[in-house]
């Protein structure tokens, strides 16, 4: 059976949703998770090289040297970003000092753990109940936010890290923050054109002013990392309303930063 890269492709999708592969693969169904996994890993070594890669000018710390890494979907686990993201948010973090940063969506918590791991004071919202999407179908019993957040507690504790996370039970909406009281603000919530923006119109105003508002999987970083064509819409827009008020610093995979600058 010769798996191809749209089965890789699904056959990964499944990984994460467990959405039944039969039917969306037609020949190449019989794809295996470990067929697929020699596929991306194909892609990587034939693909990149030295001559192409962004290398950086001086290597400062593992974070660094992410280039010499091919990132995919297939790399989640706890936190739900790829090597190269996880990496920038990490020395994004590390570049200020205790810096107060916001995550709007934390699903089982594992970027959340990264933020304040860096040395950020992290406030973390998310829905009490998950959103349905991961959450029915896991071998490793019922996943609700309960569980979730209870498991994301006792793993801060045992890293110390408990008195840094502020996690939050709530709609991202309601949550009414104070104008300019965080130094950071990573959007990572429902990923719907309306619902993003709804999180955007309600956060943007809460970055101080040279700070950061990240908002992930807008750009199409790599194979298997989507960028969702919506959020690219939504944050072209919103850098043209708020032209003057935020810039764009760079992107990360499929992150964007943008500086508040007003
Ligand atoms: C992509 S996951 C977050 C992943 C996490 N930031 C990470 O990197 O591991 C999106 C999360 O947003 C949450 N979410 C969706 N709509 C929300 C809302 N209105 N308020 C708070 N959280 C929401 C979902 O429950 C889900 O857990």
């Amino acid at each position: 059976m010769r798996a191809t890269a749209l089965g890789a492709k699904s056959v990964f999708q499944s990984l994460f949703s467990r959405r039944p592969v039969a039917g969306q693969l037609g020949p190449t169904s019989e794809c295996s998770p470990f067929q697929a996994a020699k596929i991306v890993r194909r892609h990587f070594v034939r693909t990149r090289f030295f001559d192409t890669a962004d290398v950086p000018a001086e290597i400062s710390g593992f974070e660094d040297l992410t280039f010499l890494f091919g990132t995919s979907q297939a790399n989640y686990a706890l936190c739900l970003l790829g090597l190269e993201e996880a990496a920038y948010l990490y020395r994004l973090v590390r570049s200020m000092v205790s810096p107060r940063v916001a995550e709007i969506g934390r699903f089982k918590g594992g970027t959340t753990f990264l933020l304040a791991a860096a040395g950020g004071l992290v406030t973390s919202i998310d829905l009490p109940l998950p959103d349905g999407r991961e959450a029915a179908d896991t071998d490793a019993g019922p996943v609700d936010g309960e569980r979730l957040d209870a498991q994301l507690r006792s793993a801060l504790q045992r890293s110390g890290l408990e008195d840094r996370v502020d996690l939050i039970q709530g709609d991202s909406r309601a949550q009414n923050p104070q104008p300019q009281s965080f130094d950071i603000v990573f959007i990572d919530g429902d990923h719907s054109y309306a619902n993003a923006k709804a999180d955007i119109a309600a956060w943007y105003d809460a970055v101080r002013v040279g700070g950061a508002l990240l908002v992930h999987d807008v750009v199409r970083a790599d194979v298997m990392i989507k960028g969702v064509p919506e959020l690219r819409r939504l944050l072209d827009e919103f850098l043209a309303e708020q032209q003057g008020r935020f810039g764009k610093v760079a992107t990360a995979g499929s992150v964007v930063h943008l500086r508040r600058l007003g």
